[in-house]
């Protein structure tokens, strides 16, 4: 299994393991396709296996207002033949140890006890406009303390569930 940066040839594969890895949502694979078509600035790498895209991880700004203020992780996802090896890990434990990533306040909106694993910890300054109560909001690096809802990238709210 390789690690690489996604390139435009992969983009239809990712499109297909973001379809059986979210069978019953087309949000992430509007939004993936979204950030390509727009031209939205995001971090994104897949894992290859055999030539077949079997992992996926991106990251996209997060925003204070105006400014940058760190990136969220999302999605990320594994084809459902390959879950549950390490695979996911290994993908996002690469993704954290990449200049453009470690530099970063990353904000995630998932399961607490898989991210707590890697050194995410709930969100308690910063407000996940997505996540009631932000009990799935997590964030890892030096993170504000200042209560403010954290922007996304305008993809994210077309089509949100
Ligand atoms: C969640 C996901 C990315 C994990 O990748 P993976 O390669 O299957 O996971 P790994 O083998 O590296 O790690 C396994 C751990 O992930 C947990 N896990 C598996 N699926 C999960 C899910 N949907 N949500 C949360 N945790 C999950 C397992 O319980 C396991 O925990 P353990 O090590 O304490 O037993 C992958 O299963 C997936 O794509 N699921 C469907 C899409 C999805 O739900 N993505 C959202 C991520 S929050």
């Amino acid at each position: 299994m390789k690690i690489r940066k996604l390139t435009t040839e992969n983009y239809p594969k990712v499109s297909a393991l973001l379809q059986q890895a979210f069978p019953d949502s087309r949000y992430e694979v509007q939004l993936v396709e979204s950030f390509h078509k727009n031209g939205t600035p995001v971090h994104e790498w897949v894992c290859l296996h055999t030539n077949r895209v079997i992992a996926y991880i991106a990251f996209s700004n997060a925003y204070d207002g105006p400014d940058v203020c760190g990136l969220h992780l999302a999605p990320l996802a594994v084809t459902p033949a390959f879950q549950n090896q390490g695979i996911g890990s290994e993908l996002l434990r690469f993704a954290l140890r990449q200049t453009a990533i470690k530099e970063n306040t990353l904000f995630v909106l998932g399961n607490p006890e898989f991210y707590q694993k890697f050194g995410f910890v709930p969100c308690a300054g910063p407000i996940c406009p997505f996540d009631k109560n932000n009990a799935h909001f997590l964030s890892l690096g030096n993170t504000p303390s200042r209560k403010f809802t954290v922007g996304y990238e305008p993809e994210f709210s077309k089509g949100k569930k």
